[in-house]
């Protein structure tokens, strides 16, 4: 198969998608400048809260929305975006910062701040390094939690040759390993199906696992089912695994979780040589947008990975001071937390009344069964201004949808269309 007519495996893939949701460029200069000085103006007022935000967004039908970040009337419940927008505190450093984009950059700011959140033992993380290392614990940055999942992804796949990861799932090291198997290398992603609550199949996972296998990945809430595993049955298959696997966690809907004696999984890849954890900025901080993820594991791990990262010059200047500020900025967290929360209460209640079965989700999106083929509904969504994402293609799940969970008003125009579309 030549490159270009490789078909498009990811996630964030435009094939499925219609062009008229994304707009290159919705904003205006003199929107810009509005929109700049009113952001200004608030900011130093101390009102530029969600609560602000969410205020001025009103209606329940889709022209009438007004979303953070995107053209008016469209509804984009496709991408598990942060509804409320980026943390205020975010936007404050980027402002803050705005005069340093001639140049590269070489602070710590964005390290120490994980360093401090977890508690890493990293004492002097260097300003030239894109991944900082003490005697035991590692920590790796990188362009989004996806440049991170295509390193691991391709470090297994050169040193072993396979990888194992739930289908469906993201799926981006699978993506990966197709392509480069599709390009005549000798890799292969093995698939392994979830089960019907939505959660891995460690059972299966295990048994996938051969002498070739470099690495695997579980997803913790999982994406696109939202489903949670235990802590303890993960460990106990991080226990079964076979030294030479790395497993890794990825953590990105993590704060989303509804149980809160749920424990995650730094503390464990700060302690085992076979264990990563992936975190983005790209959720609970609102940032996206702004392509910052980073990865914990022990410092071997991540001298293993680093031939395979840009590093330093991946590190955006203005997007490591958002990222610093939005994980110091607890508020942002809590409310979007329980933004998400009340939101997938309100769309499971709909979603149910409307005859679909939910995951019960730990994340930030619903996957809904809806006993048939949802191809149609979907477009027939599109053709509404209400963008989510069919389980057909990539996801093999043809009867399902997976709907972001939006801001009250974009849940409220998701319901009122698919009324409408189901009839
Ligand atoms: C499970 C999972 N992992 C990783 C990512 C990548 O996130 P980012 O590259 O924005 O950090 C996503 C994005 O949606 C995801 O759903």
């Amino acid at each position: 198969m030549t490159s270009s007519k490789r078909p498009d495996r990811s996630e964030h893939s435009r094939q499925d998608l219609p062009d008229s949701f994304h707009g290159d460029d919705p904003v205006s200069r003199r929107d810009f400048l509005k929109g700049g000085l009113a952001s200004a103006a608030a900011l130093a007022a101390g009102t530029h809260s969600p609560e602000t935000v969410s205020a001025q967004l009103s209606g329940r039908q889709p022209a009438d929305v007004n979303s953070v970040g995107l053209p008016p009337g469209r509804v984009r419940l496709a991408f598990n975006e942060n509804p409320l927008g980026a943390s205020p505190a975010a936007i404050e450093a980027v402002l803050r910062h705005r005069d340093w984009m001639n140049r590269y950059d070489y602070t710590t700011t964005l390290q120490q701040a994980i360093i401090r959140h977890h508690d890493l033992d990293i004492p002097r993380p260097s300003g030239f390094d894109f991944k900082a290392t003490g005697d035991r614990h590692g920590l790796m940055l990188g362009v989004g939690t996806t440049e991170l999942l295509q390193i691991l992804a391709l470090q297994a796949l050169m040193k072993n040759g396979e990888i194992v990861e739930a289908l469906p799932s993201y799926g981006q090291v699978t993506r990966v390993g197709d392509e480069l198997r599709d390009a005549g290398y000798e890799v292969q992603a093995r698939r392994s199906p979830v089960l019907p609550d939505g959660n891995h199949d460690l059972e299966d996972l295990r048994n996938q696992i051969g002498d070739r296998t470099g690495l695997v990945i579980i997803c913790n809430p999982h994406n696109p089912t939202g489903a949670l595993l235990p802590h303890e049955r993960i460990l106990d298959f991080i226990d079964r695994v076979p030294p030479h696997v790395l497993v890794a966690i990825d953590e990105v809907y993590v704060h989303f979780v509804r149980d809160p004696a749920y424990r995650d999984f730094i503390q464990v890849a700060k302690e085992r040589e076979n264990v990563i954890v992936l975190r983005t900025f790209s959720k609970v901080y609102g940032l996206g947008g702004m392509r910052v993820g980073y990865a914990v594991a022990h410092r071997d791990v991540i001298y293993r990975l680093a031939p395979f990262s840009m590093g330093l010059l991946g590190r955006n200047v203005l997007s490591v001071h958002a990222a610093a500020a939005a994980m110091g900025d607890e508020d942002h967290v809590r409310r979007s937390r329980q933004a998400v929360w009340d939101g997938n209460d309100f769309l499971t209640a709909a979603l149910e009344r409307l005859g679909a079965r939910v995951v019960p989700s730990h994340a930030c999106f619903l996957w809904a069964d809806f006993g048939r083929e949802t191809q149609r509904i979907v477009r027939t969504l599109w053709s509404r201004k209400v963008m989510v994402r069919a389980g057909a293609g990539q996801w093999a799940s043809p009867n399902h949808i997976r709907i972001s969970t939006g801001s009250r008003e974009e849940n409220e125009a998701f319901v009122w269309a698919l009324e409408r579309t189901l009839g």
